[in-house]
Parts: structure tokens; sequence; C-alpha cells
């Protein structure tokens, strides 16, 4: 009979995402918004491998066209918050020792420090043998963050309420993505904020908020795994206020769709944008002119898996 000995050290990975279709309602009581979203994991993850400790300790190293400087160590890093609510839930008492390896930009509108939550809660349970569950995890996620859910679930899903009330979405085949990175970040809050600012400036001139769904093209284009169909259907209300904050953004837009993207979009509130391409040629080119403009520029295919366990 063979017992099997508790793992020293977890490796786990999580996915970044894009929102293809972002529908923003109202502010509610609670300071979030009322979403329906489409998201699509995509190929560029987030590593963590988690050892015992007695202590919480996070170091954080990046991929090649990642800056890892203005991710915080301490107390306030998601994935530190993810393994000491995850200890308080299960009643754990030790630590533990994370490394991230990142390859999801920082503060991108990608969900790069969910797909860490995501990851450190699966990491922690499995270190831990603290057996929580998928169900429960997915429920911690949530305290933690409106795109945690997505990052454990991934694939492709519709997110309504804070858009972490989650429903798989029937998908097919494979989109190509490529992703024009910023050398800044954007604070979501604060696009969330523009948004409302101007919806308050304007309420005179446009039309009520209404109860955000998302299309039904969008929809039948994942449906179909039809990438011109979802380009003409991929919609965020989060671009206009990003935009605003970061003009410079538009001509980022326009230089992809005028070099095959079939359409663009800012991912999530941005700055990164994602370009939706036709194929892997397509994808190939794109990437290309993006470089040669000096745009730094990483390519992701969607959709990919959530958070599972890596075994080294
Ligand atoms: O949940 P998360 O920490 O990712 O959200 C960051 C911020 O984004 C929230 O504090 C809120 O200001 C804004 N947000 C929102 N409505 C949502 C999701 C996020 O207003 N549905």
């Amino acid at each position: 009979m063979t017992t099997e000995a508790a793992p020293t050290v977890v490796h786990t990975r999580a996915p970044g995402k894009i929102n293809v279709f972002l529908a923003v309602g109202d502010l509610q009581d609670d300071g979030y918004h009322e979403l329906a979203t489409a998201y699509q994991a995509v190929s560029l993850y987030e590593d963590v491998r988690a050892r015992r400790a007695d202590t919480f300790s996070v170091t954080v190293t990046g991929g090649p066209a990642v800056d890892v400087t203005g991710v915080p160590t301490d107390g306030s890093n998601l994935a530190i918050r993810a393994a000491r609510l995850l200890a308080a839930t299960t009643g754990y008492r030790g630590g533990v020792d994370l490394r991230i390896d990142k390859n999801v930009p920082v503060a991108g509108g990608m969900g790069g420090g969910s797909a860490d939550a995501a990851a450190t809660l699966l990491a922690c349970d499995t270190l831990w043998g603290t057996g929580v569950g998928r169900d429960d995890l997915l429920h911690l996620a949530a305290e933690l963050g409106a795109d945690v859910p997505f990052a454990f679930a991934g694939g492709t899903a519709i997110g309504t309420g804070r858009g972490d009330e989650l429903s798989p979405a029937l998908a097919k085949g494979t989109f190509q993505w490529v992703l024009a990175l910023a050398d800044f970040g954007l604070s979501t809050p604060t696009v969330y904020r523009e948004l409302d600012e101007h919806r308050k400036r304007h309420s005179g001139d446009i039309s009520p908020v209404r109860r955000p769904v998302v299309d039904a093209g969008v929809l039948q284009a994942l449906r179909a795994g039809d990438a011109g169909m979802l380009a003409e259907s991929m919609h965020n209300d989060l671009q206009a206020p990003a935009l605003h904050l970061e003009p410079g953004l538009a001509e980022v837009l326009e230089l992809g769709e005028g070099n095959g993207a079939l359409a663009g979009l800012v991912s999530g509130s941005g700055p990164t944008v994602a370009f939706l391409a036709p194929d892997l040629d397509g994808a190939l080119e794109l990437q290309l002119a993006l470089t040669s403009a000096r745009l730094s520029v990483v390519r992701a295919t969607g959709p990919v898996h959530g958070a599972r366990v890596v075994s080294d």
C-alpha cells in the first residue's frame, strides 16, 4: 500500500481574460456596477508556486513583456489576501510562501491580479490539503474580486451581477488575438468613475442606462467560432471612458484596424488593446506591423482552461 506524501510545493496556473462584450449598468449601493459581460480566457498565464511556511509572503517576477515594479508584495497583494481568506475559512493555522510569475500585463484590464488570486486559492487548497472543493472555492473567489471566479473557471462564460455570477457559454474553435500593451496602467475604479461622470454630464442627451444584457450576436459568434461575426458584435462600455483618460489609445486602435485586425477593443478597463485577427497568419502579420510601429505586442489564443494544478 502506498500513502501519498503531502506535497512540499504546488504549482498552479490561471489565465488572463478578454471581455469580448461588456455592458455596464447603473452603480449599485455596494459601490459596484451591474454588468453583463462575455469573458474569454486567453493563453497568457499567471503561474503560482506555493510552499509551506509559517507566515504569508509573496515574490513576483514577470515574463519578457510584463513590468512587475508596481505590484505590491505586502498584505494588499491579492494572492496574499486569497491565501489568508482560505486559511481563515478553513481554520488552517500555517502560512504560505508564494512565488508568482506573471505573463498577464499588470493593471492592463486583463485580470492578471484576479488570475493570481484564483491560482493561489487552488494552490493553497492543494498544498494544505484543506479539500474545500471547486464550488466553495468559487464562492471565496467572488469575495476577492468580480473577475476572480472567471479566472478560476476559464473557458468562455457570461458574467452578470458584478461580473461574478457566471454561466458557461457554448464556444467553438479558437480565436486569434494580438494584444497591444501600454507602458502605463489604468485604475479600474477610475475608469468606472469616468463612465459615471460622463453619463451624469450627458443625462439630458443620452438615453437612460438600461439593464445590461449581452448582445445575441456575440453568443451566436462564440457558438459558431466565427471571428468575423464576433468582430462585428464586440463592444465595451468602458472603452469610451478609457479613451477619455488616455486619448493615445485611439491611435493604437486605428493602427491595428488599419493593419488587418477584424476589430479592436480596449480590454476590460484598459489600457491593453485587444485585436481580433482573422487567423494565425493574419495575427502574425498584425503583430509584425504593430511591433514595427514600436508597440509592445503579444499574441494569445482563446478560449483556454481555467485555474489548474500543473505537474512539473
Ligand atoms: O472587484 P474588483 O476589485 O476587481 O473591482 C475593482 C473596482 O472596480 C471596484 O472597487 C469598483 O470600483 C469597480 N467595479 C465596478 N463594478 C463592477 C466591477 C468593478 O464598479 N461590476
